[in-house]
Formats: C-alpha cells, structure tokens, sequence
C-alpha cells in the first residue's frame, strides 16, 4: 500500500486557542466493535452534543460539515490572517456552491486525517464554539466555552472505519492550552472514562482517590519526522513517543536490540502512545523475545500455554484472579532508570476470550512485522485503568499503573453534575 505523502511547510506548531482555560472534562467512551474511544463534547450554537474519535496522533481535529451542519457562529479563516498561518495551512481556497459551513471564498484550507484507515483530505478550516463541562476534579461543572475552536471541517466519506455515531476525530491538545490533559480510558462497555484538560489534577476517582498523587514522570519525547499519514516538512511529529529502554517480565530483562529502541534520525524505532490502536504492537524481534519470555515465567507459575496455540494463551479455568486481573507475570516497560517503570498486570495483559466450547486468557499484544516505523506501539487495552497525564509545557508523560491497586478504576469518576462549581 502507497500512502499519500504531502510536504507542508510549518509555521507554528499551535492551533492558537488563545485563552487561558479552567480546567475542563469530557467523558471517553469505548466502542466496543471497532474498540476505538470516543469523546463527548459540545459544538455549534446552540451546543449541540457531539461525538468524536480520540486520537493522540493526528496533528488536526476534524469535523464532518457535510451533515446537518447548522450553527449561528461558525466562520471560515481568511486566507491572509495569523491565524491561518498558525494552523499551516498549505492551500487557498474558494467555492462555488451555495456559500455555508466548508464553502467559503478566500478561505485557509487543512488536512483532515483518519488514522485508521489512513486516508487523508484536504479541507476548509473552520472556527465555531465548542464545549465542555469544567471541572474541579471531582464531578463536573458548568459548561465552559471554547469560543473559537478551529477544525478541518471534512465529509462524511473519511468517518468511513469510525465507530457509528462519531461526526469527526479529535486531538486531546486541541482542547487545553497550555497543552495540558490527562486521560483515564475505562474498557468497560456501560461506564465511561474520561479526560481532563488544563489540569494537573487533583483527579477524583471514587471512593476519593486523587489518583494525580500515584503518577511516576518520564520525559516525551519529540520524534523528528512527522510519517504519519502527511509528512510536514521541517516539522516534528504531533504523537507521543517515551523512552522505553528495556521490557522486563517477572522482573527479568527480555533481551532486546537496543538500537530499535531508540528513535532514529529518520523517525524510525522507538515507543510510541496510540488510543488508535487496541493492543500493544510489538516489531517482530520484541515480539519473539517478548512472548518467549512470558511463555517461560508463566511456566514458572505452573501455567502451561494452551494448543492448538493461537497467540499465547492459557485456559481460564487454570488462572487465579487478584485485583489486577488474572495472575500472569508482570510486565515492566522500563524508562529512563530502573526504578521508572510502567507496570503491566494481567488485567492489562491479557485479553478474555470465550467462545463456544473455549474460555481463555490470551495474552493481548501484537506482532507488528520485521520493519515497521515504530518498534513499540503502547495500544489502547493496556493502557485502560491507567491514568496518563500528558504535559506538553515540561515535555512530560506522567503513568499511574494500573489504578486497581489503588482500588478503584477510570469509570469510576462521579459524573453527577455538581452546579455549585464556578
Ligand atoms: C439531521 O438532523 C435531523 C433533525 O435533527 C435528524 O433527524 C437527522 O437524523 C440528522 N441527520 C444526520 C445524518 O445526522
Ligand atoms: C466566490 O467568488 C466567486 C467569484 O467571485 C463567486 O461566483 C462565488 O459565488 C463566491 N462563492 C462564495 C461561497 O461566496
Ligand atoms: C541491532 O539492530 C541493528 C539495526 O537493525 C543492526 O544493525 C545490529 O546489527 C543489531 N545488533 C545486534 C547485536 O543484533
Ligand atoms: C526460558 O527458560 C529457559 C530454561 O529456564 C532458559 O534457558 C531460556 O533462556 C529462557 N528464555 C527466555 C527468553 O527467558
Ligand atoms: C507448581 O506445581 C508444583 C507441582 O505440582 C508445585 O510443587 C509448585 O508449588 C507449584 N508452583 C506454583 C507457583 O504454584
Ligand atoms: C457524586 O457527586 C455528587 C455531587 O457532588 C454527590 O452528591 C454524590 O454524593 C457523589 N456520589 C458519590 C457516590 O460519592
């Protein structure tokens, strides 16, 4: 498959959401058939619910103004003006149709991307209201108004491989400024997580637990080379990478090339955070290394792996539970020292699969080929439970582990509005 590659050139990195906000939320949740997270928030005037797909890695948030697109203070962003310079855009255009939300003349144009099906168009830039409930970390509040959120305003063709219901894609940082959130995906189908914006907490879960209190720091790392979809030239790339330096199981180091660990000068190798993808992707040589590893220790805890073997996995039925899910090895992706790690339990391991006539445990990480870009993609199931908090002011991603040590778990924050909140 080619991908389409567009070279830009950057100006500013900043979609420019100039106030300074107080700190905002908004529930995440988890579509179970494609097993992407999606956002709730509010756009147009009057606000209007809306649904959008969560994603770390795109660089623009887009909306499909195709549909219903009815609003009272929507405006396009004239070709000339600082603002159209701050977001890159790479186009000028002008429309011939009835004039509304997309067609406008003289108006700055930006990519729309879905990440999941890797397609991307270019498409007018808008601005318009959006939403949120504040929040004091402990319920939400009033809605507080992002008056001037701007978005690639697309079609209905690229929501194609979106979970149903979503009218566009979100990027986390268009919401905060400075770029400043945290989020707390919960896997359950019924009780959502949720995400903070312009907060460094406290974050409130019940029975109170600030779980901004259990965070451990490792740097975020910028990756020089945007290849996600479009190539910015001279631009650095929008997702989120951290320095992984070696994964232990049980405590013990898995044997791994250290130079993929390590992104290279063409954005190559590395670890990277991705609400896009469902389960952890590792390049084939972690892989091996990796399952070989857990094969062993889990051996080492009497569990014999089931045939015929799809993945890794074991029968239920053999499998003790604890508090962070069934009892398999530990896994330990190790940061800058020993001592910062990011612990994985079974509940984050392992995926459950029962089907007719099976009930097991397979092990929930993926074999990503021998030559992908990234050597490591932390995916959606393992960081579920887990609060992340990243800060893009002191270049920092802070990782809870699992939350149910701590008793308690991302859907367990108290979405009761609170309207005493300011
Ligand atoms: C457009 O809005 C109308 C009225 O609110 C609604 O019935 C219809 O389903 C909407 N169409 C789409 C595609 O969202
Ligand atoms: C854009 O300008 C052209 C030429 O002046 C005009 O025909 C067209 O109606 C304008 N379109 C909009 C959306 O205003
Ligand atoms: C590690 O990987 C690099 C790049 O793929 C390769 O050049 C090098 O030979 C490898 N080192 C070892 C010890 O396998
Ligand atoms: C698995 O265990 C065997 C025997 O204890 C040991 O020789 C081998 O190095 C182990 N492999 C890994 C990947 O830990
Ligand atoms: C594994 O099984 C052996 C033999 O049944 C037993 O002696 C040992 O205690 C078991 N180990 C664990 C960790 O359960
Ligand atoms: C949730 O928040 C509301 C509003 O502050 C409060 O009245 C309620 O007691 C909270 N629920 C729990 C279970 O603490």
């Amino acid at each position: 498959m080619s991908l389409p590659h567009f070279f830009i050139f950057f100006f500013c990195v900043s979609l420019c959401v100039s106030s300074s906000f107080s700190a905002l939320l908004a529930p995440i949740t988890k579509d179970h058939t494609t097993r992407q997270y999606t956002l709730s928030v509010y756009l147009k005037t009057p606000l209007q619910p809306t649904k959008l797909v969560l994603d770390l890695g795109a660089s623009f948030s887009w909306v499909d103004c195709t549909q219903n697109y009815t609003s009272t203070t929507y405006h396009s962003i004239p070709c000339s003006s600082s603002l159209c310079n701050a977001i890159a855009s790479l186009a000028c255009s002008n429309c011939f149709n009835p004039p509304g939300p997309g067609c406008a003349n003289d108006s700055c144009a930006m990519f729309s991307e879905n990440s999941v099906t890797r397609k991307a168009i270019i498409a007018e830039a808008l601005v318009d209201s959006l939403a949120l409930p504040t929040t004091d970390g402990r319920n939400p509040g009033r809605l507080g108004l992002i008056p001037e959120f701007v978005f690639s305003c697309s079609k209905t063709s690229l929501l194609k491989g979106l979970a149903k219901g979503v009218t566009g894609l979100a990027v986390s940082k268009a919401f905060s400024s400075p770029y400043l959130f945290a989020l707390c995906l919960s896997g359950s189908p019924s009780a959502p997580g949720v995400a903070f914006f312009n907060s460094d907490g406290p974050y409130y879960f019940l029975p109170e637990i600030d779980l901004s209190k259990s965070l451990v720091y490792t740097p975020l790392l910028l990756n020089p080379v945007g290849i996600t979809i479009i190539t910015y030239y001279l631009h650095p790339s929008d997702e989120y990478f951290i320095g992984v330096t070696s994964i232990k199981v049980n405590g013990n180091n898995v044997p791994i090339n250290q130079t993929i660990m390590t992104i290279d000068q063409n954005g190559f190798g590395g670890t990277k955070i991705s609400t896009v993808v469902p389960y952890t992707v590792l390049q084939t040589p972690i892989y091996k290394a990796f399952t070989e590893a857990f094969v062993n220790e889990s051996a080492a805890l009497n569990l014999t792996v089931t045939k015929p073997v799809i993945g890794v996995c074991y029968n239920a039925d053999d499998v003790s539970s604890t508090l962070v899910g069934p009892a398999v090895p530990t896994v330990d992706l190790v940061m800058q020292s020993d001592d910062v790690f990011w612990r994985i339990f079974g509940s984050n391991s392992m995926v459950r699969i029962v089907r007719k006539g099976v009930d097991l445990w397979c092990l929930g990480f993926v074999d990503g080929g021998a030559n992908p870009r990234t050597a490591i993609v932390i995916g959606g199931h393992q960081m579920e439970d887990n609060l992340l908090q990243f800060d893009l002011g002191l270049k920092r991603l802070g990782f809870s582990s699992s939350v149910l040590l701590h008793r308690t778990t991302c859907s367990n924050f108290n979405f009761t509005t609170n309207n005493n909140l300011k």
